[in-house]
């Protein structure tokens, strides 16, 4: 008999290629999700049980499913938004995974998997930053997932469930709906010649092709045997801003574009200037990043320009 099991946001960027590789593994999937920037477009819907559900709301309400995981991919994923909107972290963040874990208790639901951030690590003082480095959060967005993380720890110490937390840098590659080359793009379809670029096009970030993502989650989150863990999922290599936007304009056959900084070491307030992952943790199981970041981007930009009617207003 097929195994069950729950994606949540699953018709975001992540969870649905989640959803694409966990269908390859002959599992009957269900996708709680409110649509509030996931699209239906991203799934093949004759082969998932798609469920509207505001994870907001009472779990108790939701759907009963006899699951072996359950995916946690659902949040508000927009680093900025904490900074203008004092409540979505803590509503759509900690709420919203509180809300899932108490769900997977009731269901008896032995595996819990969770998307963070390294955005939890603020401004760190090691680079690369490994799992144990010690926090300073630099934004509501890093708050709420280190905060989302120490409630499904509780959970697992409790004996609940068994956990698995990914601690991921920028995901880019086919279903890319948000990010810096989201932002040039959009930018340079309207305007050839220039671009804005936040700060001073200076901060170093690591990225993450979806394909090396999901092999990461899917493969780690069976493979270890803690109660709960937490692995960094990143990339060796490191771009900074003006090198990924070079790629860009290249990539859209566009010359002589002229950049226009904003200014200052950071794009917006609670930006980490730089970003660059141990994941040596992970790579104890087997796994590392197969995609350099240029062929990622590159990608990513052909995956843009081919549904842009699609992908932008
Ligand atoms: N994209 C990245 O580079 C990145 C990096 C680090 C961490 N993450 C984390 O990975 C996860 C997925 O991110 P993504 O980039 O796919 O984001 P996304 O915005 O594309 O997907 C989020 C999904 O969650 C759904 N959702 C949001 N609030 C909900 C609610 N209250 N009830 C039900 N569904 C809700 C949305 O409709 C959407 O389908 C998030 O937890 C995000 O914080 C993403």
């Amino acid at each position: 008999m097929k195994k069950d099991v729950i994606v949540t946001g699953g018709a975001g960027f992540i969870g649905a290629n989640i959803v694409s590789a966990l269908k390859g593994k002959g599992l009957n999937i269900h996708i709680f999700d409110n649509f509030s920037t996931g699209n239906k477009n991203n799934l093949n819907l004759n082969e998932v049980n798609l469920y509207k559900i505001d994870l907001k709301d009472d779990f108790r309400k939701w759907p009963k499913i006899n699951a072996s995981t359950f995916y946690h991919f659902a949040a508000n994923a927009d680093v900025r938004g904490g900074l203008y909107n004092h409540e979505i972290d803590l509503n759509e963040n900690l709420l919203v995974t509180k809300n899932c874990c108490d769900y997977a208790i009731n269901n008896k639901i032995k595996n819990f998997v969770f998307a963070s951030s390294a955005t939890v690590y603020g401004e760190p003082d090691i680079y690369p930053t490994s799992e144990e480095c010690i926090f300073n959060q630099t934004s509501l967005y890093g708050a709420s997932k280190i905060s989302c993380e120490a409630f499904i720890q509780a959970y697992s110490n409790y004996g609940y469930f068994k956990s698995t937390i990914f601690r991921f840098v920028s995901w880019i590659g086919k279903g890319y709906s948000h990010g810096v080359i989201y932002d040039f793009v959009e930018k340079l379809l309207k305007d050839q010649n220039s671009l804005e670029i936040l700060g001073n096009g200076k901060q170093i970030k690591s990225y993450l092709d979806v394909r090396d993502g999901v092999r990461g989650v899917l493969d780690i989150s069976e493979l270890h045997n803690q109660k709960s863990c937490v692995f960094n999922l990143g990339h060796d290599e490191t771009m900074n801003v003006i090198k990924l936007a070079d790629i860009v304009c290249d990539e859209m056959n566009l010359e002589k574009v002229e950049y226009k900084f904003t200014g200052g070491s950071r794009g917006w307030i609670g930006d980490s200037p730089f970003v660059h992952l141990d994941t040596k943790r992970a790579k104890e199981y087997g796994w590392f990043p197969k995609i350099k970041i240029e062929d990622g981007i590159r990608e990513t930009v052909r995956y843009l320009m081919f549904n842009k009617s699609r992908r932008f207003r």
